[in-house]
């Protein structure tokens, strides 16, 4: 059973305070009755709002040393290369709060062989889920004008991959060589988080939110976790074009 709520923010700045406070509250309640908490981070441009607001206002309302932070998927890069997730969270978000440095798994791109990488990332959450799939506590994704998410592309066989966690996977874009976790593992967990800004993502988004589940042409469609919750954190620019869509638990605007 998937409950998707939407909701809708003035501008980027106003979203991000308030998808950080939901997230500070999210966290805080895993820990509440938890020893840590899993959070997934995105890549992409939007999230790096969200990152500072988190660093400058929620360093001490999060109990950082208590939180496992894992990537989404990673550009086949070096970590320290300008496209690197791992060097934009670092730079927007890890290098300002109380992480411990034994919690931050970013995925390898060191190795000369990226399915070996891939297959690396695997056993290190293998090391610490259980089962047949991780549960993360939260995921947070971005969405592409083309519907991917994380790295998973419309037509990659990345996007159907059945049995693996983490993949290789190709974008259209460079860099093209990418890691990403696999749908199942996106759909495995206890929440899943999109922050969608601007008005060039109304068309797909009002797709998505429109489409059959089973839909298979729109990567970010099939992100319908078994038993968690998607919540979209979206700017006016975008809701001004979605058109009639469910919005579901629709909780209005901020
Ligand atoms: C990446 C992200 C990617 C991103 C979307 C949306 O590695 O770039 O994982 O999936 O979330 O492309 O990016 P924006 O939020 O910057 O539009």
């Amino acid at each position: 059973m998937v409950t998707r709520d939407v909701r809708v923010y003035p501008d980027v700045e106003a979203l991000s305070r308030a998808a950080a406070d939901n997230l500070a509250t999210a966290l805080n309640a895993v820990l509440a009755r938890s020893g840590s908490v899993s959070l997934v981070l995105s890549g992409g441009s939007t999230p790096r709002t969200l990152y500072r607001v988190l660093a400058t206002a929620y360093g001490e309302a999060i109990r950082w040393d208590r939180v496992r932070v894992y990537w989404g998927d990673e550009r086949y890069v070096p970590p320290d290369d300008p496209r690197s997730n791992y060097r934009m969270v670092r730079e927007a978000l890890l290098d300002y709060v109380s992480i411990t440095a034994e919690n931050v798994y970013p995925m390898p791109t060191d190795l000369p062989d990226p399915d070996a990488a891939a297959l690396a990332y695997e056993q290190t959450l293998r090391r610490h889920f259980q089962g047949a799939w991780p549960r993360f506590d939260l995921i947070l994704l971005g969405l592409g004008t083309d519907g991917h998410t994380a790295s998973l592309f419309a037509g990659s066989p990345a996007l159907d991959e059945p049995a693996r966690w983490v993949t290789v996977a190709r974008a259209p874009v460079e860099p093209s060589m990418r890691l990403t976790l696999t749908l199942p593992v996106i759909n495995h967990a206890a929440r899943v988080d999109f922050l969608v800004t601007g008005a060039e993502k109304a068309g797909v988004l009002g797709r998505v939110l429109r489409v059959a589940p089973d839909a298979t042409e729109i990567p970010a469609a099939r992100v319908r976790p078994v038993q968690g919750m998607v919540t979209w954190w979206i700017d006016e620019a975008t809701a001004a074009g979605l058109g009639a869509v469910d919005m579901g638990s629709f909780s209005g605007r901020g």
